[in-house]
């Protein structure tokens, strides 16, 4: 089944967001497989947003997700990476759907609530960065039965 990687960055863990946001991917019927919070450090965040190394906001960017703890999540489920996506809204959520979590809310791209992979390569690499094959579990879920054919 198909993995992604989302991490609430710490504007949600400071503004108290943390049940709001996992409680859209359980409502949606996707399944939590790995979970922890973690104090992220130069060597990761750098790694993390590695793709935009030289640009202007990679170092503002790098310093605020060490700035207080992230929930780093990994989440199953069909077309998990683009939905997850979708829920996420647009990067700069004066630009995202009002349904959407940035659209909801946030109001600045430096504070955006959410990090989702954007691809299943990019999923498979973020959560091998956060989580060790052993912190990821598999295990029947109640009520599956009920979210398709
Ligand atoms: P990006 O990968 O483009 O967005 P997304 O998180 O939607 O995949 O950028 C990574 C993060 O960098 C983004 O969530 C917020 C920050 N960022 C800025 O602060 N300013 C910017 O102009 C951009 C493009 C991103
Ligand atoms: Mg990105």
């Amino acid at each position: 089944m198909e993995r992604t990687f989302l991490m609430l960055k710490p504007d949600a863990i400071q503004r108290g967001l943390v049940g709001e946001v996992i409680g859209r991917f359980e409502k949606k019927g996707f399944k939590l497989v790995g979970l922890k919070l973690i104090q992220v450090d130069r060597a990761l965040a750098e790694e993390h947003y590695k793709e935009h190394k030289g640009k202007g906001f990679f170092e503002p960017t790098v310093q605020y997700i060490m700035s207080s703890p992230v929930v780093a999540m990994v989440w199953e489920g069909k077309n998990v990476v683009a939905i997850a996506r979708e829920m996420m809204g647009a990067t700069n959520p004066a630009n995202a759907n009002p349904g959407s979590i940035r659209g909801a809310y946030a109001m600045d791209i430096s504070r955006n609530v959410i990090h989702g992979s954007d691809s299943v390569e990019s999923a498979e690499r973020e959560i091998s960065l956060y989580f060790k094959p052993a912190e990821i579990l598999h295990y029947a879920k109640a009520g599956e039965e009920w979210l398709s054919e």
